[in-house]
């Protein structure tokens, strides 16, 4: 079979089976970077999307909604614990959800006995946040463009136990990873007790040097907590690898997995030292003490499993480096063009799928609202934290023609401003 004629079929395959044996073996040795631009590869992977044919979805960050088959496949878990109920509950439950868990953790290359399923990045970083045993006068430092719900949790913890908060600011445009090093080695203190840093900066798509700043912050026995909302399934990584204490993220963003689906890494001797929100009898050194979760949507957790086979089929290592072909593919014909700003790092190697653009004179609302009444793109406005610009996430269904469409409609607007 040649290829078109492959991939005229692939629509018609189970999710584990996206890329069956024959497209595989046809595209094994490409490499990922080749494959990045290979348009016949990827409209395969977009037919396996329901796709709103009434605009251009590139607002794929708050979570990306799930390939049509991996979202029956979480129809049927749903109607098995339905059908199943209370049984479902006190025969497979616990088995299935550590099998997932086990997925999981193969993923994200750590031990199953350092990671829980959570809700999502939120729960996860704040699990950890709040586990700590803090004192008056403890210091914690972290980013004014880290995510508001951690930044609020932070602010509790000063409320609650006199935690002094410390923030810097992430510069647009690092001229190295020693820069950003530096940032971070500055704000530190014989009284810091934690660093939080995103590992991709969610309102500008910046990928930080997370291993360099885990390092630092080590020789001077300080832990770190990531938030990878982002970054899990984005960009192609191995947890351990960070040199971190703490890793959070969300599922339902770049896994694709069901709405409610998150991850918290405790590296193996950090667990003892964090308390659990919510009592449980678990051993202190065993991450299962943070998971107490009482009743919950249990077929969400059986949704992973489907999504982590969506992305495996894909290859975690191709689909980072098309999402990072197709924000150059648009960032290109933007980047120092009169009147159009870039919010993110020209380099290559820091940042993948995000980017984010503003236009001079039009407020990030504005600009929002014009592309999608006039031009139909879904994008979403960020004025926060120094940045100002829509915010643009495009999946791997995404195609070059809409991001033409994009940036053909970003030069209409700079040429000719809307009213405010
Ligand atoms: C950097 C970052 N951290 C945390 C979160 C929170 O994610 P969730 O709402 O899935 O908990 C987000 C959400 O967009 C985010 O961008």
């Amino acid at each position: 079979m040649n290829k078109r004629e492959f991939l005229r079929t692939v629509g018609g395959l189970g999710a584990g089976l996206v890329f069956g044996p024959e497209l595989l073996a046809q595209y094994a040795d490409v490499p990922p970077a080749q494959l990045a631009g290979d348009e016949p590869f990827w409209a395969a992977v977009r037919a396996k999307f329901r796709l709103n044919p009434d605009y251009v979805n590139l607002e794929n960050g708050y979570y990306c909604f799930q390939p049509e088959e991996v979202l029956e496949q979480f129809v049927g878990h749903v109607r098995r614990v339905n059908f199943l109920g209370s049984r479902y509950m006190r025969t497979v439950k616990d088995e299935d959800k550590d099998r997932v868990r086990r997925r999981l953790a193969t993923l994200a290359g750590c031990g199953p006995d350092e990671l829980i399923i959570t809700r999502n990045t939120t729960e996860s970083l704040d699990t950890v946040i709040a586990g700590f045993q803090w004192s008056a006068g403890d210091e914690a430092v972290m980013a004014h463009q880290d995510y508001g719900a951690m930044l609020d949790q932070f602010r509790l913890m000063a409320r609650r136990w006199g935690v002094v908060n410390r923030y810097v600011d992430i510069p647009r445009n690092p001229a190295s990873d020693d820069e950003v090093v530096q940032l971070y080695a500055n704000a530190l203190t014989p009284k810091t007790r934690l660093l939080m840093i995103p590992h991709l900066v969610n309102i500008t798509g910046h990928v930080l040097p997370v291993r360099a700043i885990c390092d630092m912050a080590h020789a001077r026995g300080v832990p770190v907590l990531v938030d990878g909302a982002h970054a899990f399934a984005q960009l192609d990584f191995r947890i351990p690898d960070l040199h971190c204490d703490y890793y959070g993220a969300s599922l339902h963003k770049w896994l694709s997995a069901p709405l409610g689906a998150g991850i918290l890494y405790v590296r193996r001797d950090r667990i003892a030292g964090l308390w659990a929100i919510y009592g449980d009898g678990h051993p202190d050194d065993s991450i299962d003490k943070l998971n107490h979760t009482g009743t919950h949507p249990s077929h969400t957790d059986l949704g992973i499993e489907n999504a982590i086979a969506f992305h495996e089929a894909i290859g975690g290592a191709r689909k980072e480096a098309r999402l990072r072909y197709l924000q150059r593919y648009w960032s290109d014909q933007v980047r120092g063009r009169p009147k159009l700003i870039l919010n993110t790092p020209d380099d290559l190697r820091r940042s993948c799928a995000i980017a984010n653009v503003g236009i001079e004179g039009v407020t990030p609302a504005r600009l929002a609202q014009v592309l999608f009444e006039l031009h139909r793109i879904w994008t979403v406005a960020i004025d926060a934290a120094g940045v100002q610009g829509v915010r643009v996430t495009p999946q791997v269904y995404t195609t070059p023609a809409e991001l033409d469409a994009f940036v053909k409609a970003l030069r209409a607007i700079a040429a000719a401003p809307p009213a405010a």
